[in-house]
Formats: C-alpha cells, sequence, structure tokens
C-alpha cells in the first residue's frame, strides 16, 4: 500500500485529481469508482476545472457511485445523487446516463438487484474511498461479518452521529444504507482514499498495524495490490505515522 502524505486538503485533492486524471487519459472510456463526504470535494473541483479547460474530457467516462442512503429522494439535497451532480456531474462534460448512483426509494431489493447487475459488468479503475470515523467503507459499517456484493447496512450510531452534520437534526439521518460491498470495492483495480481530519482510530488501526479487523473495515485496503492512501499531514504526525 503506498502512502502519500499531503500538507494539507487542497494538496490532497491535487494530488488525488493527478492519480484520477492519469487514468482518464490512458482509458477515456473506463469506469470510475466514486464516493461522497468531504474528503473527495477538493479532488472533484480539481476536476471539474481542467475538464472546464479541455485539459480532461470525461464524454465517455461512466461513473459508479459507493452507496446511497435508504429513504432520500435523488432530488433531496443530502442524497448521495444529488452530491455528485452538484460537486461534479454538473460542472463537467460526462453523460449523466453513464453515472450510476443506487437507489435509495422505493422497490428496495429491486434496486439492490440492479446496483449488483451494475457491480458485476463494471470493471472498475479506480475505486476513490474516504472513510468514517469508525473506519467504514462506503457504508460497510464495523461487524463481526463484512459482506461481498451490494446490500442495505444499518448506520453505527457513530455514524449518524458524524453525518449529522449535514442535517437540520439528528433525527433526519437516514438509519439505513445501501453500499457496495467490501468484495465489490476490493474488486477495483485501484484504491484510492483520501483522508483528512478525525480518522485517528482507523488510520491508526490501517497504518500502524498489521491486522485485518473486521471492526474496521478500512484496514483491509491493505490486502488490496495497488492501494494508494493520500493523508494529510496533520493526521499523520498525531497518530505518529513516520511512513
Ligand atoms: C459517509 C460515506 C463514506 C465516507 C464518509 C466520510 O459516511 N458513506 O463513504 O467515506 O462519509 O466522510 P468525510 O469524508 O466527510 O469524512
Amino acid at each position: 500500500m503506498r502512502v502519500i502524505i499531503a500538507e494539507n486538503f487542497v494538496q490532497a485533492g491535487e494530488i488525488a485529481a493527478d492519480i484520477m486524471e492519469e487514468i482518464i487519459r490512458a482509458n477515456p472510456e473506463c469506469t470510475l469508482g466514486l464516493a461522497t463526504g468531504s474528503s473527495p470535494v477538493r479532488m472533484y473541483q480539481e476536476l471539474a476545472r481542467r475538464c472546464q479547460e479541455g485539459r480532461l474530457d470525461f464524454s465517455r467516462i461512466h461513473t459508479v457511485n459507493l452507496d446511497e442512503y435508504v429513504g432520500l429522494e435523488p432530488t433531496h439535497d443530502q442524497s448521495y445523487r444529488y452530491f455528485m451532480n452538484s460537486n461534479l456531474f454538473d460542472h463537467i462534460n460526462i453523460n449523466k446516463a453513464n453515472t450510476y448512483v443506487a437507489k435509495g426509494t422505493g422497490d428496495l431489493e429491486a434496486n439492490l438487484a440492479e446496483f449488483n447487475e451494475v457491480l458485476d459488468n463494471a470493471d472498475i479503475a479506480i475505486q476513490v474511498l474516504g472513510v468514517g470515523p469508525d473506519g467504514h467503507l462506503g457504508f460497510n459499517e464495523p461487524g463481526d461479518v463484512l459482506y461481498d456484493g451490494a446490500h442495505v447496512e444499518t448506520l453505527d450510531p457513530s455514524t449518524i452521529d458524524a453525518n449529522q452534520r449535514f442535517f437540520a437534526s439528528r433525527d433526519e439521518v437516514p438509519r439505513y444504507a445501501v453500499t457496495m460491498g467490501m468484495g465489490n470495492i476490493m474488486r477495483a483495480r485501484k484504491l484510492l482514499m483520501i483522508v483528512g481530519g478525525n480518522k485517528q482510530d482507523a488510520m491508526r488501526k490501517l497504518l500502524l498495524s498489521d491486522k485485518l479487523d473486521p471492526h474496521c473495515p478500512a484496514t483491509f485496503m491493505r490486502m488490496h495490490r495497488d492501494a494508494t492512501v493520500i493523508l494529510e499531514r496533520a493526521l499523520a504526525e498525531e497518530i505518529g505515522y513516520q511512513g
């Protein structure tokens, strides 16, 4: 696993955008696995800028997202479909028909079947990841077992707490989500995690330990043959990571 220390959030986004640009240039028809959360926002801004400058072309790119809240319509301003449109897709020359964010409303079983079919047919060139404070990837929450394919997760109280900042009150945070499984994530050709902020515990377990711990799904990053973590310096120093 490659670990890159970035000076700050802005630099982390630029380094991540460089990695994404290389992949898009190598295969302008590839499928990108995308993530929500605050961690990749700077990278998305940078990719949008490069596209607007004519340096990057998304016209033949496909995307699939990690997860979506159960119960939020795509038009809800905290749904992950809305996030992706407003943070990236509305600012680049992508065909939205080629972007996939699982549906969190309606017939959940049918939604999951569709999500699994999309994933079975996707060859994800790179999967972008953030990490939850509890070590979740996508919405794969810590537990005794992890899941291979797309499924519904019950969100941990700590995840509800962490994501409360985006909603008017804690009660409004959805309790369930659909997410790619750990197997779907691991089958991507490359993994790219961007991490800063209050992720000390998860990063200690990922970077300072040798354990693959289902109680910290992020530790499974270590099993992937082409995984990169971009870590902000302040967080690296806080946990005593020396590289
Ligand atoms: C949500 C998403 C995760 C993301 C996490 C971290 O819970 N489901 O995929 O990694 O938020 O968010 P942030 O980057 O805002 O810390």
